[in-house]
């Protein structure tokens, strides 16, 4: 049974009658431009096949019924006019949230019965939490007839995260959940908003390695970061560090310590690879591409230090086996989560097979590993 077929079903059981549509939003991957977003600068994601399933039906009065079938079938029901934070069921809040900052443009939007399933690995990187984000603002847009675009729900879905769920993060997840097109990365400019679709050369294969490692750190770490790079914007006097060049940097050395130095270089950098990346993806240079992603990956380990030792670890058996064939880097947040690796076709299987044997013994953890497709967002047209 597809996911499709399981939320509607599940619906029906649940409800006792049939849903009037199915919706998705999907996850995604990174594959360079990572801590640039909230600092307005680029990031180059495509969205991909794993995402969130929602089988739906509007109601008449405000009421919200919802089961998440993977959360141990938890359920919740509550009135659009009192939504509050749940202490216990944190998913909750990311419905809630979207549903909050939807109504902040459109007040009168009316209840929904909803049945959510997803597929996305949770707390890996890969954006579980935009994709569900996402697949709510598409239900209850669609539902309610709201003439919503993907621009602007991405941005409630950023709002949701922010200002209800409590997590500092940037635009990338949200948008590319909504805009992405099938086939495609997207160059994102997080200032303006404005984006470019890049195909994905069609002999690279999107692998997507799962460290496992528990992600502990992960938001304390994340606002540090945001708030440092925030910090170095403000002393050298600029909006952020989007505004900055490598060569005002270096002039201005010696107003910064070592780690807000640090920090500055790897977004201007990483900046400037993001668009470059563009260009090697349009010619299919993978030697370009190999070296672009070596660099964001040292840079991320190096200069923002939010690689740990098994990403690490991970990137250089990748890198044996694809050299210039392809490129791999951590992706994401980091502390934790994916790697990704673009790798030409007749290579994954030997990734595959190293990554398996070699990651356990190594460091101990299972990796879970990915081979994933690019999907379209779900309000791209
Ligand atoms: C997380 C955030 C994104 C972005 C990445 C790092 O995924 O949600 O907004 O900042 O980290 O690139």
């Amino acid at each position: 049974m597809s996911r499709k077929e399981i939320v509607e079903n599940a619906f029906a059981e649940r409800f006792g009658y049939q849903s009037s549509g199915i919706f998705h939003g999907p996850g995604r991957v990174n594959l360079i431009g990572d801590h640039t977003d909230y600092n307005d600068g680029f990031v180059l994601p495509a969205a991909i096949n794993f995402g969130t399933d929602i089988a739906a039906s509007l109601r008449e009065d405000r009421r919200v019924r919802v089961l998440a079938l993977d959360c141990n079938g938890e359920s919740s029901e509550f009135s659009l006019d009192e939504i509050a934070f749940d202490q216990e069921k944190m998913w909750v809040n990311y419905v809630g949230g979207s549903l909050l900052a939807l109504m902040k443009v459109y007040p009168d939007i009316r209840g929904v019965d909803m049945v959510i399933s997803g597929n996305v690995p949770l707390g890996a990187g890969l954006s579980s939490s935009a994709s569900l984000e996402i697949a709510i603002l598409k239900t209850v847009a669609a539902l309610n007839n709201l003439p919503l675009d993907g621009v602007k729900a991405a941005l409630m879905g950023q709002d949701a995260e922010n200002n209800f769920v409590g997590c500092n993060c940037g635009i990338m997840d949200q948008l590319i959940s909504a805009m992405g097109k099938d086939g495609h990365a997207m160059l994102l400019d997080c200032r303006s908003l404005t984006f470019e679709d890049v195909p994905v050369p069609p002999d690279l294969e999107i692998v997507i390695i799962n460290s496992n490692v528990k992600r502990g750190l992960v938001d304390s770490e994340y606002n540090t970061r945001r708030q440092q790079c925030e910090t170095v914007a403000k002393t050298l006097e600029k909006p952020a560090l989007r505004d900055l060049t490598i060569e005002d940097l270096e002039a201005n050395k010696r107003q910064l310590d070592d780690v807000s130095y640090r920090r500055a270089r790897h977004v201007i950098t990483e900046n400037d690879r993001a668009r470059d990346t563009l260009d090697a993806l349009i010619k299919n240079d993978t030697t370009r591409l190999s070296t672009l992603m070596k660099a964001s990956h040292d840079s991320l380990r190096d200069d923002f230090e939010v690689t740990t030792k098994e990403l690490d670890g991970l990137v250089s058996m990748i890198d044996e086996i694809i050299g210039e064939s392809g490129g791999v880097r951590m992706t994401g947040g980091g502390f934790g989560g994916c790697v990704v690796a673009l790798a030409p076709k007749e290579k994954v299987q030997q990734v595959f097979n190293v990554v398996s044997t070699e990651y356990p013994k190594q460091f101990g953890l299972t990796p879970d590993i990915y081979v994933c497709r690019t999907a379209p967002g779900a309000f791209r047209e």
